[in-house]
C-alpha cells in the first residue's frame, strides 16, 4: 500500500534518472500497487495505521506533489496528504457525462448546503480538470475508507453508475464524492485544496490563486 504513495515528492526525480526500462518497471510497480490500494480500501483499514514513524512525521503538514500522468482513464490512484488517503480519480468522458444525470438520487448535489470544496471546485464536475477529481477518501458519517467501485453496475447492482460504497455502514458516494440520498454518511466527501502545476503536476494541499 505504501508503493502506492508514489506519487508524491520523490516522483520527478526519480522519473529524471530513470533509464527506459526502469521506467517500463515502474509503470507496472504503479499499475500493481494501485489494485492493492483498492484492496485495503475495501478492508477499510485506517490508512494511517499502515505508515511509518517517519512517513507520519513527513507527511504531517506538507504539500504533496503528484505526477498524474500514469492515471489511466477509468482509474485512479491514492496519495497520502496530511495522515489521510486523497484520491485522484482520471473519470472518462463517459464518467462525466454522467454526474448531471443523477442529480435527484443527491443529498447536496450541488455542494450548497454544507460547504465541503474550495470554491474553484463547486461547479459540475467538482474538480478543476474537468476529468481529475481530486477528493479525500475518508467517508463523513464516521471516518471508514470507502472502497472503489468506478465502474458502472457489476456487484453493486444494475443502477449503479460508478463512485463509491462504504463498507461500514452502506454510504454511497458518486464519482465526485457526492453522497446519495439513504446513506448514513450526511454530506459530500471533502475536496482538498490543491492546484496545478503544471498540465501534468498537480499539488495537494495549495489552494489555486485563481478562485474562479
Ligand atoms: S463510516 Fe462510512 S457509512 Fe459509516
Amino acid at each position: 500500500m505504501s508503493d502506492n504513495i508514489s506519487g508524491g515528492h520523490h516522483a520527478s526525480s526519480q522519473l529524471d534518472e530513470a533509464s527506459q526500462v526502469d521506467l517500463e518497471k515502474r509503470n507496472f510497480l504503479i499499475a500493481s500497487s494501485t489494485v492493492g490500494a483498492l484492496g485495503c480500501a475495501a478492508a477499510a483499514v485506517p490508512f494511517v495505521l499502515s505508515m511509518t514513524p517517519s512517513e507520519r512525521a513527513k507527511a504531517a503538514g506538507a504539500p504533496v506533489e503528484v505526477d498524474i500522468t500514469k492515471i489511466a482513464p477509468g482509474t485512479m490512484i491514492t496519495v497520502e496528504w496530511r495522515g489521510k488517503p486523497v484520491w485522484i480519480i482520471n473519470r472518462t468522458a463517459e464518467m462525466t457525462a454522467e454526474l448531471p444525470k443523477h442529480d435527484d438520487q443527491l443529498t447536496d448535489p450541488g455542494c450548497e448546503v454544507v460547504s465541503q470544496q474550495p470554491e474553484y471546485c463547486k461547479n459540475k464536475d467538482r474538480s478543476i480538470k474537468p476529468n481529475l477529481a481530486v477528493v479525500v477518501g475518508i467517508c463523513t458519517h464516521l471516518g471508514c475508507s470507502p472502497s472503489a467501485k468506478l465502474q458502472p453496475k457489476g456487484d453493486m447492482g444494475d443502477n449503479w453508475m460508478g463512485g463509491f460504497f462504504c463498507p461500514c455502514h452502506g454510504s454511497k458516494f458518486d464519482l465526485a464524492g457526492r453522497v446519495f440520498k439513504g446513506s448514513p454518511a450526511p454530506v459530500n466527501l471533502v475536496v482538498p485544496p490543491h492546484k496545478y502545476l503544471t498540465e501534468n503536476t498537480l499539488l495537494i494541499g495549495v489552494d489555486t490563486e485563481d478562485k474562479a
